[in-house]
């Protein structure tokens, strides 16, 4: 896996400016989101298809190499959405695999677009594995959720952003399922805002591979699993956390419930669990924060409708 260069990143930014949304920041005081310091919420559930997703995947199609004509994509359901939205907007056929259990909202974002949709029994591993086999058959574009330059530039272009919205200094937290989000985000404020990964308990990718020395295969469940879910962190992911001596918060499904009620209850929004997740290791370990202000990205809320997902 190569790295990921500073010319990767703000390629993808220009690239990318006209086609994704800038998503704006909410500042709150000390005392309005459940801790007594400020929290900034990244809005960016309001980017389009509902969640960053959308800037790697339309990244990837944009880089193609030439001759591509299809795509398939394998997701819990947001990159798959993404990957629809993206495809369409570049007139090609796509094809997604989702595990059975992701929610409705997600499936009905991937036929909405256009894409084909097909459901696969167990998780985004297996969706994964039937993914890559019809990209070798068919020499369809596979476009990968986490673990290629050209998703993780484009889930930097948040970081860029960011980079003219809150003051340097500040931490960021962003939710690590397999880790695109993170290191993009991380890799475009190198040296400006330190960047915390949260994981759940029940999906502990980056945990588990800083412990082993290497991404390795974990178990998956839990409230965040139709975002969270991948079974291990990308190569990508894991060689930022290790350079960059990231610090890694994991949280419980409780601890995701209480976060996605406090977005509701306290600012209206209403996050999925896995966009929730950050907020969630603010609210478990405010202690890790020193009291100053942080930075939380809301990374999507494409749940059935203010329903609890399926465990
Ligand atoms: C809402 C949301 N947040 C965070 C993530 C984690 O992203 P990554 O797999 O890049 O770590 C996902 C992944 O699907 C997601 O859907």
């Amino acid at each position: 896996v190569s790295a990921v260069s500073p010319e990767d990143i703000a390629q993808a930014a220009a690239r990318l400016r006209p086609l994704v949304r800038r998503t704006p920041v909410l500042f709150l005081r000390p005392g309005e989101l459940g801790v007594d310091f400020a929290v900034t919420v990244k809005l960016e559930y309001l980017q389009h298809t509902g969640s960053f997703k959308a800037r790697g995947a339309m990244n990837s199609v944009l880089t193609a190499p030439a001759g591509t004509s299809r795509v398939v994509a394998a997701s819990g359901g947001n990159h798959g959405a993404a990957v629809a939205w993206a495809a369409h907007r570049a007139g090609l056929p796509a094809t997604v695999f989702v595990p059975s259990f992701s929610p409705r909202a997600k499936q009905d974002l991937i036929r909405a677009f256009g894409a084909e949709l097909r459901l696969v029994d167990g998780y985004y591993a297996d969706a994964l594995t039937a993914s890559l086999e019809l990209a070798a058959t068919t020499g369809a574009l596979h476009v990968d959720a986490y673990d290629t330059v050209a998703t993780v530039a484009g889930q930097a272009s948040l970081g860029v952003e960011l980079a003219e919205q809150i003051p340097a200094g500040e931490p960021v937290v962003v939710a690590c399922g397999g880790g695109g989000l993170f290191a993009g985000v991380t890799l475009a404020l190198a040296g400006r805002n330190p960047v915390v990964a949260a994981e759940p308990h029940t999906a502990p990718t980056l945990l588990s591979a800083l412990a082993a020395g290497g991404p390795v295969a974990v178990e998956v469940s839990g409230l965040a699993r139709d975002s969270l879910g991948a079974r291990r962190v990308g190569e990508i992911a894991y060689a930022v956390a290790r350079e960059q001596h990231s610090r890694v918060l994991a949280v419980s499904d409780e601890q995701i419930e209480q976060a996605v009620a406090l977005l509701w209850d306290r600012v209206r929004i209403s996050a999925e669990p896995g966009g929730a997740t950050g907020l969630a290791a603010v609210l478990a370990h405010p202690d890790e924060f020193g009291g100053d202000a942080v930075t939380v990205v809301v990374s999507g809320a494409n749940s059935d409708a203010r329903s609890t997902p399926p465990r």
